[in-house]
C-alpha cells in the first residue's frame, strides 16, 4: 500500500528555489553560521575541531539538557533528539501506531501529521478547525464525539500550520481532559511555540509535555529560530517504554544526530530567546502590512489574522478575482501555479494541506515579506477589468 504523496513538498519541489517572492514558506528568517557564532559566543575555530564520528543516538546530553530546559516538568532523559523534525511524526507513528488502531487528528495540518497516521492506522478521522467571520475555532463538542475509550491517539498542532491559529489556555485544558478522560496519546506538534503575535514573556499556553503524561512533544529549530537547514528536532516522551521503543525505530532511520548539528543546535539553543525574538518581531511587522494589504484588497481576500506561528490562510473570492484579472480561476491550486511561473511570486495552496481548494498559505517570516507582496499586489490591477461582451 503506498503512502498518499506529500503535496506541499511536490509543490515547493517546483519553485521553491527559483521563484523571486518568496510568500509561501512557514520558516522564519534564517542566519549564518557565522553569524550565530557571534551571537553565541561559539568560535569558527572550534567548529572547525569538531570530531566527525557518531553521536549518541538519543542526542548530545547537553543538547538535551537545553532542550529540557524550556520546558517546566521535562527531563533531561525525556528528551530523544532527532535528525530533522520531520523524522519525529514518522518515529512515532512507527511506534504507536498498528493496523486497527483509531485516530483523531486536527484538520487542515502539515501533510506528514496526517499521512504517516492515517497510512499506519485503521481508522482516521479529521477534527475540522471552524473559520469564523473573524478567525478560526476548535469545536470541543465534534472532538468529544469522535473521541472514545478506543483512540488510540489525538494529533494536534500549536500554533497551527497553516491557520496561525491558537486556541485559549482554557481549550487547550479541555482538550488534555478529552485525552486524559479516553486515556489517549496526545501527539501535540509544537514547532512554532514561542511565535505569538501578542508574546507576553512566554507562551500563552503550556507544553502539552508539562501537563499531560500521554503527551509526545514535537519541537525544533527550524520555525520560530530560523534554522532549518540545520535540520534540528527533538521529541518530549515521557513514558520510557515508548521512549526506548521509538529510540529503536530510529536505529531504522537515522541511527544518530548529526554531529555538527548538535555542535551548531546547543549554540542556537544557548541563545534561543534573542532567535525567537528576531522572529517574532519580523512576523509581527510583516503581519502589519500584511493585513494592509488585506483591507486595501477587500473584498477579493477574507482574511482571517493568525493569533500564533509564521503561516496564515487567505481565502480567495473567484468571482472578484475574475474582474480584476485577464485570467480566470475557479480554485487555489490553478492561482499559485499561475503566479509562479508568470511573476515568480510563490503561495502555497491550501489544498496541499488538506484546505479546501479556495484557501492559499501565506507565510509571515521571511525579510523579503513585504517585497514580495508588493510584487503579488502589482498582478492585481486596483481598476477591475471591463468583462468582454
Ligand atoms: C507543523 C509542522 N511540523 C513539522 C514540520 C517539519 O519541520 P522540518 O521540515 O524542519 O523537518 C513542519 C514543516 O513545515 C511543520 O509545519
Amino acid at each position: 500500500m503506498k503512502i498518499k504523496p506529500f503535496l506541499t513538498e511536490q509543490f515547493f519541489s517546483l519553485y521553491e528555489f527559483t521563484a523571486t517572492h518568496m510568500l509561501a514558506s512557514s520558516d522564519c528568517e534564517t542566519t549564518t553560521v557565522a553569524e550565530l557564532l557571534n551571537l553565541s559566543g561559539g568560535s569558527l575555530e572550534d567548529f572547525g575541531s569538531l570530531k566527525l564520528g557518531y553521536t549518541e543516538s538519543q542526542g548530545h546530553p547537553e543538547y538535551r539538557r537545553l532542550v529540557s530546559e524550556t520546558y517546566e516538568n521535562v527531563s533531561v532523559d525525556d528528551v530523544v533528539i532527532l535528525t530533522s523534525p520531520v523524522e519525529g511524526i514518522y518515529l512515532t507513528m512507527q511506534t504507536l501506531l498498528e493496523p486497527g488502531d483509531e485516530v483523531v487528528a486536527l484538520s487542515p495540518a502539515y501533510d506528514a501529521l496526517h499521512h504517516v497516521a492515517d497510512h499506519l492506522c485503521g481508522k482516521f478521522q479529521a477534527w475540522d478547525l471552524v473559520p469564523t467571520e473573524a478567525g478560526w475555532k476548535i469545536d470541543l463538542e465534534q472532538l468529544k464525539s469522535l473521541v472514545n475509550s478506543k483512540t488510540k491517539l489525538i494529533i494536534v498542532n500549536f500554533p497551527h500550520n497553516p491557520s496561525g491559529f491558537q486556541p485559549t489556555i482554557g481549550d487547550f485544558e479541555q482538550l488534555i481532559e478529552v485525552a486524559r478522560a479516553n486515556d489517549c496519546w496526545l501527539f501535540c506538534d509544537e514547532i512554532y511555540r514561542g511565535l505569538e503575535t501578542e508574546f507576553k514573556g512566554k507562551p500563552a499556553i503550556p507544553s502539552a509535555a508539562d501537563i499531560y503524561d500521554k503527551a509526545i512533544v514535537l519541537n525544533g529549530l527550524s520555525k520560530t529560530y530560523g534554522l532549518p537547514g540545520l535540520r534540528a528536532g527533538w521529541l518530549v516522551i515521557r513514558d520510557k517504554q515508548i521512549r526506548e521503543e521509538l529510540i529503536g525505530w530510529k536505529h531504522y532511520t537515522t541511527i544518530c544526530p548529526a554531529a555538527p548539528t548538535e555542535y551548531l543546535a546547543i549554540q542556537a539553543l544557548s541563545v534561543g530567546e534573542k532567535l525567537a525574538e528576531r522572529s517574532r518581531t519580523l512576523v509581527q511587522s510583516n503581519l502589519v502590512a500584511c493585513t494592509e494589504f488585506m483591507q486595501r484588497q477587500r473584498p477579493l481576500f477574507q482574511w482571517r489574522p493568525p493569533t500564533a506561528g509564521s503561516t496564515a490562510l487567505v481565502e480567495i473570492d473567484f468571482a472578484h478575482l475574475a474582474k480584476r484579472s485577464t485570467e480566470t480561476f475557479d480554485n487555489a491550486t490553478d492561482y499559485c501555479h499561475h503566479l509562479a511561473k508568470n511573476y515568480g511570486v510563490l503561495l502555497l495552496p491550501g489544498a496541499c494541506l488538506g484546505c479546501e481548494d479556495k484557501f492559499v498559505r501565506i507565510g509571515l517570516g521571511r525579510a523579503g515579506f513585504q517585497t514580495a507582496l508588493a510584487a503579488w499586489e502589482a498582478t492585481l490591477p486596483t481598476a477591475a477589468v471591463p468583462l468582454a461582451n
